[in-house]
């Protein structure tokens, strides 16, 4: 499966503000380009804190289906999310195993719950999952957790980074990534492909895997 991880960022770094409605951080063509890329993969996915924050509708403008994708550990996703209330194609919630039966109970025939790990989901056995589902490219499209996890277990083969051209400056407000062992650190550089001009938006393609 190939991997296309999404995220716009201030040039600071910051991926939303600390608090209030949702940060605009990408130009309208950087959107369209974003549209543009989903319209090419089988499926996209998101943390359940990213659905929390910002409701996404996670659709496609093409006709092809796109299979919406979230993980989670609690119990506190809520269904009348636009991630369930909107779009015919398939849904899927990855938990731990533990959390099955109580969640696809709660979540009915909204979506497909699936067992991914006793504590938390493995994200390569979901990887696994989701190929056996026939998903050949996926996009991640964050939040921060979600990103920070594909970035650092070496999961991603291609990073879309945006950059907004103002600064956030709030300390609480959400990072790209968090701390932690990245595969590419200083040893093991990404590859940068493109840098495009996008509206008033950078876009930085990188490949991650020589
Ligand atoms: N600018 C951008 O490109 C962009 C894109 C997307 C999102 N965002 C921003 O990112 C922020 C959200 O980021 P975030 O870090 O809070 O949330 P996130 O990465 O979207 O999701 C984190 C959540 O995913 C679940 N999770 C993570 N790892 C898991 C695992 N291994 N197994 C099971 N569940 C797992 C947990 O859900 P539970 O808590 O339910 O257990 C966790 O709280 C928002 O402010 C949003 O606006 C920005």
């Amino acid at each position: 499966m190939y991997i296309i991880q999404k995220c716009v960022m201030s040039l600071d770094g910051y991926i939303d503000a600390a608090s209030g409605d949702r940060l605009m951080l990408s130009s309208k063509e950087d959107f369209e380009r974003r549209d543009s890329v989903r319209a090419q993969c089988d499926a996209i996915l998101v943390g359940a804190g990213t659905l929390r924050a910002d409701n996404p509708k996670l659709l496609s403008k093409s006709s092809r289906p796109l299979i919406k994708v979230t993980l989670t550990q609690s119990d506190t996703i809520d269904l009348k999310s636009n991630f369930f209330t909107i779009g015919s194609d398939k849904k899927l919630v990855y938990c731990p195993d533990r959390k099955v039966k109580k969640l696809q109970m709660k979540i009915a025939d909204l979506a497909e719950v699936v067992g991914g790990g006793a504590k938390q989901v493995d994200l390569r056995f979901m990887l696994s999952d989701l190929e056996r589902r026939g998903i050949k490219k996926l996009m991640v499209e964050g939040g921060s957790q979600i990103g920070t996890l594909f970035l650092q277990q070496g999961l991603t083969d291609e990073l879309q980074l945006s950059i907004a051209p103002f600064f956030v400056g709030q300390k609480n407000a959400v990072r790209f990534v968090g701390p932690g062992t990245f595969f590419n650190d200083l040893n093991n550089r990404m590859n940068l492909v493109s840098v495009e001009k996008l509206g008033d938006t950078a876009l930085l393609t990188y490949y991650l895997k020589r």
